[in-house]
């Protein structure tokens, strides 16, 4: 009810009265009344004034369960939320809410990770209240093989949910990093669990660097945000509806084939670095050469010097731009 009311008072603009709450929720002035305070609490501010109601002023970066609730517009993504003031690792949390049979499409945010976690046990810096550091519950049913390009997935919805919302033209860095005017915006961390050969879960972690103010010296040179780069803070819940939205709608075009070939095109114009010469850091060695974009498979193709096209594998390798990160 505290979701349904903030989107009634969010709707309104201006004033809605006790009684018109009351009458269309179907509850008492009492109730109403319990969760206007219970969204003060939040940190909502709310005008109440007699003969006139109750009246919302601008919200700001509220990155809560109620503020997702009134804004969500997805079919089964984030239907089940939880927002939590602090744990180890979204991943972590959606886990094992998976293995305590929790179903597909729930989602974590926390307004900090005290152990976010990158690819290959790196760690990932998760400031409280900065950035949005989210997982969601999948329970594909397809066969392991398939799962890697879910990551490539995220990537297309985390780009276009950025896009859309606050018009950078931020790229790709394939596997999983969104980069915006060279330095990391956004990564990605896809876990599997399987069983024999089936997938028993897949969680989907995304973390964003949207109001980061600063970043520690270490990842000042290749770590960004969104408010750096735009010189204004974004609402962080705005953004997340739109990155579950364009999910839905990528996901949807994956299943259709169980590969990249409906979503190759649109992917290779967002990829950075595409027809630049990238640094391939494979656990054999390093090696150069031009990048192709992906194939159907979601693998990365890079040219070499004399001619030959190599499939880069995202689990093995990271790539570079020659010159830095990028
Ligand atoms: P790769 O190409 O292998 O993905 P990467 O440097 O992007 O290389 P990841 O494992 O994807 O490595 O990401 C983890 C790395 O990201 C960490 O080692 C750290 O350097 C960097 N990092 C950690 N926290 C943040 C953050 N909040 N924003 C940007 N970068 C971060
Ligand atoms: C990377 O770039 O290596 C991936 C970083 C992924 C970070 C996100 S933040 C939310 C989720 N929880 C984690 O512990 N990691 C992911």
């Amino acid at each position: 009810m505290k979701s349904e009311i903030l989107r009634r008072l969010k709707e309104a603009g201006g004033y809605v009265s006790g009684q018109e709450l009351c009458g269309s929720l179907g509850v008492s002035r009492t109730a109403v009344w319990k969760c206007i305070c219970q969204l003060k609490e939040d940190g909502y501010e709310i005008e109440a004034v007699r003969n006139k109601g109750y009246r919302l002023a601008e919200s700001g970066d509220a990155l809560t369960e109620a503020e997702l609730r009134s804004i969500l517009d997805t079919e089964w993504l984030g239907r089940r939320i939880s927002v939590l003031d602090e744990v180890d690792s979204t991943n972590n949390e959606v886990r094992k809410l998976a293995e305590d049979g929790a179903p597909e499409g729930t989602l974590v945010l926390a307004a900090k990770q005290t152990a976010g976690k990158g690819r290959r046990g790196r760690s990932w810096e998760s400031p409280k209240g900065e950035g949005i550091w989210m997982s969601f519950l999948l329970r594909p049913d397809f066969e392991p093989a398939h799962a890697s390009m879910l990551t490539l997935v995220a990537a297309m919805a985390v780009e276009r949910g950025i896009r859309s919302l606050c018009g950078a033209d931020c790229m790709i860095k394939w596997p999983n990093d969104i980069v915006l005017n060279g330095k990391k915006l956004c990564g990605i961390l896809t876990e599997m669990s399987t069983e024999d050969d089936h997938i028993r879960h897949v969680v989907v972690g995304i973390g964003i660097n949207a109001n980061t103010g600063s970043f520690p010296v270490e990842l000042a040179g290749s770590a960004t945000s969104l408010f750096l780069e735009l010189g204004r803070p974004v609402k962080r819940a705005v953004l997340v509806k739109e990155i579950l939205k364009a999910w839905e709608h990528y996901y949807d075009i994956f299943l259709k084939t169980l590969d990249f070939g409906l979503l190759q095109e649109e992917y290779n114009e967002r990829l950075v670095n595409r027809g630049r010469q990238v640094l391939v850091l494979a656990r054999e060695g390093e090696w150069t050469g031009v990048s192709r974009g992906v194939d159907r498979e979601g693998q990365l193709l890079v040219e070499t010097a004399d001619g030959q096209v190599n499939t880069v594998m995202s689990g093995e390798v990271s790539v570079r731009g020659i010159y830095g990160y990028v």
